[in-house]
C-alpha cells in the first residue's frame, strides 16, 4: 500500500535544527494492523503526518498506491487524502460548535454526494461506533470515550482504506480504551489498514506488526506469526 524510501524530516528554525525522522526505509500493505511505539520525540507523530501526507519529507520519498506523493499537486492530494485516509487524534478534534452528527459529516467534506445519501453515511457511521442516539448533543455533552469514538465516525464515514491513529487511547480509562481497540481491530477485520500510536503495549500487542522508534529512527520492525 505504501512505502518510504530514506526519509528525512528535518525542523528548520532560526536557531535549531532538529531532525525528526532520519532513514526511514518503511513498506506497510494493504490490510495490516501496525503499532508505532517509542519514547516521547521520537518522530511518531511526524511519520504519521508524512505518511497522511498533512506533512512532507525533507528528502526522501514517499509512495501510496503507486503515486509518488512529492509529484501530486495540491488538488491531487486532496483527492488521495479524501478517498483513501481517516484520522484519529490523542484529542480527538471534533468542533464544539457542532452536533455529533455534524462533526461526523465532516469526514465527508468535499464529496458530492445527495443529502439523503451523506446522511445515511453519517447515521451509518454513529451507529457502528455506537454514538447514534448522541447524533443531536454537542461534543461536550459527551464521555471522553465517547467523543473518540465520534472522532472514529468521522474518519470512517469515507470508508478509508487506510486509518491513521495517534494515540488514540492516550486520554482515555481502561474500558474506553479498550472500546476503541475493538473498535479498530473491526475496521481492519473488515479489510482497512491501521497505523496506530500508543504508548500501550497492552494496545500494541493487539497489532500484528509492530514499529519501534528511537531518535527519528525506527529501531525495530516485528511481525508476529498468528
Ligand atoms: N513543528 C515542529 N517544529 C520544530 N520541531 C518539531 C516540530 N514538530 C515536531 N518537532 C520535533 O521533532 C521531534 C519529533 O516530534 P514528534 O514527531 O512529535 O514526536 P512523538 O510524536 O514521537 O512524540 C521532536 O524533537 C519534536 O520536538
Ligand atoms: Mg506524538
Amino acid at each position: 500500500m505504501l512505502t518510504l524510501s530514506d526519509v528525512h524530516r528535518l525542523y528548520r528554525s532560526d536557531e535549531v535544527e532538529t531532525t525528526a525522522l532520519r532513514n526511514i526505509d518503511l513498506q506497510i500493505g494493504e490490510g495490516e494492523f501496525v503499532a508505532v511505539m517509542g519514547p516521547s520525540g521520537c518522530g511518531k507523530s511526524t511519520l504519521l503526518n508524512i505518511l497522511g501526507t498533512i506533512d512532507r519529507p525533507t528528502s526522501g520519498r514517499y509512495r501510496f498506491k503507486d503515486q509518488e506523493v512529492a509529484d501530486l499537486n495540491e488538488a491531487k492530494l486532496a483527492q488521495l487524502r479524501r478517498e483513501n485516509l481517516g484520522f484519529v487524534f490523542q484529542s480527538f478534534n471534533l468542533i464544539d460548535e457542532l452536533t455529533i452528527a455534524e462533526n461526523v459529516e465532516l469526514g465527508l467534506v468535499y464529496r458530492r454526494w445527495a443529502g439523503k445519501d451523506r446522511r445515511a453515511r453519517v447515521e451509518a457511521a454513529m451507529d457502528r461506533v455506537g454514538v447514534a442516539h448522541r447524533a443531536r448533543h454537542y461534543p461536550n455533552q459527551l464521555s471522553g470515550g465517547q467523543q473518540q469514538r465520534a472522532a472514529i465516525a468521522r474518519a470512517i464515514v469515507g470508508r478509508p482504506s487506510l486509518i491513521l491513529a495517534d494515540e488514540p487511547t492516550g486520554n482515555l480509562d481502561t474500558e474506553n480504551g479498550a472500546q476503541v481497540m475493538d473498535i479498530l481491530q473491526a475496521l481492519n477485520g473488515e479489510g482497512a489498514t491501521v497505523i496506530m500510536v500508543t504508548h500501550s503495549p497492552s494496545h500494541a500487542d493487539l497489532a500484528r506488526r509492530r514499529i519501534d522508534m528511537l531518535d527519528g529512527r525506527v529501531v525495530v520492525s516485528a511481525t508476529r506469526a498468528i
